[in-house]
């Protein structure tokens, strides 16, 4: 009988990718990934801590977890195995075992390679096992194109960690160094994914603009980048879309220091290329971006956006604000204001700041009171959904590429899915277009999402 596997995932595209990745190692072992945690052989949690006391809600699943389990017991004899993988493994390290006496794997963010073998040694009767080395030589984890759990859009790691150490961010201390993937094996798991029938992939990366630049001249907005391996992102951009013969390829996350121009005109050269792109500023004051220690300026950042509006394509940008940050002013907050009402943001994702172990900014005196953080919070959501009315406005009675992805939960009949700029469309179509690209003709505009009609 095959053994069961329960992986619940929590934060980033590229944890989502890593539990596909999980779940792909410990099929050689004989493990099904199951939906019901109550008929598991082994749970594991994929945990993200960039925001939110996301130590304590490990714990705190567990608990409910083990809950679950109790009611259930009487089909059971005994409790399944434990894992804790992402980044909470990675930065509680062996305290989780104390923490949780329940707890009998630890897994760190470059050691899914290992897992196979540590749950082995569990089965074999080892009390506890662990592998929370972080190198920078750390081996990428091959995944097989075949394993997706995503049915429609596939993942593909094109780097890993991060070195920027912006000075709220926890990221370079959990994902270790940044490494870059070899573009041979980019474009070759590209190329069998085309073959499987998927029809858009997004390239993943903490910072995928410094794609092939670990330690390297990162040369002027205009200029050429000089790569370790002779491939630059723009380059791998071109190769991407040149050789794997995927119709929508989109990628993420962009970082403004190091977002140039040629990804602008690479992506307007090819058809393929999706016109998204995502471009966290976290700030429009320049003494608040200095202590982020982001290495950019609101001036520069906006000569990028105007670079971006100047494209042939119509891009869509989205991008990642923090309020709150230690020393924030009114005024500063209201750089921040006057700069999403510049930009014209089609989705900002607002976070209010939240101290993260190991950072500097940590040490630095959490001066913004929690009421003033949701106030800026609120204030900043409203701008952006005034502006967000008017930017999706625009697609009212255009006619948009969507990849149907699957029916909505509330009527049979109504599908859903995304437009190349990473918009949800809803409209009416059967399922046996899930999985297609079909042209819809957008009818009535949400804040949030469009609707509209197949046209053929
Ligand atoms: N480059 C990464 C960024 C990771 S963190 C990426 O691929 O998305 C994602 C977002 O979380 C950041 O852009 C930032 O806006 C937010 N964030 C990170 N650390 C934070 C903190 N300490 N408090 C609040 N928000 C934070
Ligand atoms: Fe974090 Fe800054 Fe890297 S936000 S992921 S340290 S680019």
């Amino acid at each position: 009988m095959s053994k069961k596997l329960y992986l619940e995932t929590h934060g980033c595209q590229m944890n989502v990718h890593d539990s596909e990745k999980a779940a792909f190692a410990l099929s050689d072992l004989g493990y099904e990934v199951t939906t019901d945690p109550t008929e598991a052989d082994l749970i594991m949690l994929n945990t993200c801590m960039v925001r939110e006391k996301a130590a304590r809600k490990v714990y705190h699943r567990i608990d409910e977890l083990k809950h679950s389990f109790r009611r259930v017991s009487e089909k059971r004899k005994g409790l399944p195995i434990f894992g804790v993988m992402g980044c909470v493994a990675q930065a509680e390290t062996d305290r989780i075992f104390e923490r949780s006496q329940d707890v009998r794997l630890v897994l760190g963010t470059q050691a899914i390679v290992k897992l196979p073998t540590l749950v082995e040694q569990i089965e074999q009767g080892f009390p506890r096992a662990i592998d929370i080395r972080l190198t920078k030589d750390a081996e990428f984890f091959e995944l097989d194109a075949g394993v997706r759990q995503t049915e429609h859009v596939a993942y593909i790691t094109i780097t890993e960690g991060c070195n920027k150490f912006c000075s709220f961010c926890i990221v370079p201390f959990t994902r270790g160094r940044e490494r870059s993937r070899p573009a041979d094996k980019i474009v070759a798991e590209a190329q069998a994914l085309a073959a499987q029938g998927f029809k858009e992939i997004q390239l993943l990366g903490q910072n995928v603009n410094s794609y092939g630049l670990s330690g390297r001249y990162h040369g002027s907005f205009a200029g050429e980048q000089e790569s370790d391996n002779g491939v630059t992102f723009a380059r791998l951009l071109e190769r991407v879309a040149t050789e794997s013969g995927i119709p929508r390829i989109k990628y993420t996350t962009s970082y403004p220091r190091d977002f140039d121009a040629e990804v602008v005109r690479v992506m307007d050269t090819y058809d393929n290329l999706c016109e998204w792109i995502h471009l966290p500023v976290q700030s429009g004051s320049n003494r608040i971006l200095r202590a982020m220690r982001r290495g950019y300026t609101r001036e520069s950042y906006l000569e990028k956006i105007a670079h971006i509006k100047n494209a042939r394509k119509d891009m869509s940008i989205t991008g990642d604000i923090i309020v709150g940050f230690p020393g924030e002013t009114d005024d500063d907050f209201n750089e921040t204001l006057s700069l999403a009402a510049e930009v014209g943001y089609d989705g900002l994702y607002i976070f209010k700041y939240s101290p993260r172990p190991h950072t500097p900014a940590a040490t630095y005196t959490d001066s913004v009171p929690e009421e003033v953080k949701t106030e800026r919070f609120l204030k900043l959501q409203e701008l952006q959904d005034r502006i967000q009315k008017q930017r999706y406005a625009r697609y009212l009675g255009r006619t948009v590429e969507v990849l149907v992805e699957g029916m909505s939960a509330r009527s049979a009949a109504d599908c859903y899915g995304h437009t190349r700029c990473s918009k949800i469309v809803n409209f009416k179509a059967d399922k046996q277009l899930v999985g297609q690209l079909v042209n819809v003709r957008v009818t009535e505009v949400k804040p949030h999402s469009l609707y509209g009609e197949i046209v053929l």
